[in-house]
């Protein structure tokens, strides 16, 4: 896996011209369909939802909604993140992770969350090494799929 993080991955913000390419992955990636207004949430979200193109390839995506909390605080939520299977372990998932990351501490956003499903081991092992903990378990979250339950992973970001 060490040489295979030396590939070239470039990251593209999310257009009305690729967004096509964002549903498809999403479509391949996850057993959850997803609504237009992820879609409109991703697109308003701006710098917070890249795409991961391999070469000329899209394989990958982030795609964010930011939250405005009472008393004017905003909060990043992870509505995807997801790469083929082919092209996992290259490093792109964190390198996507790591780019919201980035802006979460440069916008000075002190908290950034998602849902998972309770049995997807990989993804919760992979976010608890970016610092997310699960903060919560919500039983029935998902209507169409099993286990239908999700847990919240949360990373709380202090600022420098
Ligand atoms: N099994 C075991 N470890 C894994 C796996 C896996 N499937 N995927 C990643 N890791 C580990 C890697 O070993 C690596 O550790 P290291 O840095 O110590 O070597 C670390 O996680 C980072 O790996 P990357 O190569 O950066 O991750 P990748 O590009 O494979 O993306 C992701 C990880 C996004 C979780 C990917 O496996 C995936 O798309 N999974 C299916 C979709 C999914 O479940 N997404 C998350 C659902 S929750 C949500 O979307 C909000």
């Amino acid at each position: 896996m060490g040489a295979g993080r030396e590939v070239s991955i470039s990251l593209e913000g999310l257009s009305d011209k690729n967004l096509m390419q964002l549903k498809k992955l999403n479509v391949s990636i996850f057993p959850v369909r997803y609504n237009e207004k992820l879609y409109a949430d991703a697109l308003a979200s701006g710098e917070f939802t890249k795409l991961a193109y391999y070469s000329d390839i899209c394989v990958g995506a982030i795609a964010c909604r930011l939250e405005k909390k009472e008393g004017g605080a905003v909060h990043a939520y992870i509505m995807t993140l997801g790469v083929l299977a082919p092209y996992r372990g290259l490093g792109i998932g964190t390198k996507l992770l790591n780019h919201v990351l980035d802006l979460c501490y440069k916008q000075s956003i002190s908290e950034i969350y998602l849902h998972v499903q309770t049995n997807n081991e990989d993804a919760i092992n992979f976010y608890k090494k970016f610092g997310f903990d699960i903060t919560e378990t919500i039983h029935n979250y998902y209507k169409r799929i099993t286990p239908p339950d999700c847990h919240v992973l949360t990373k709380f970001i202090t600022q420098p």
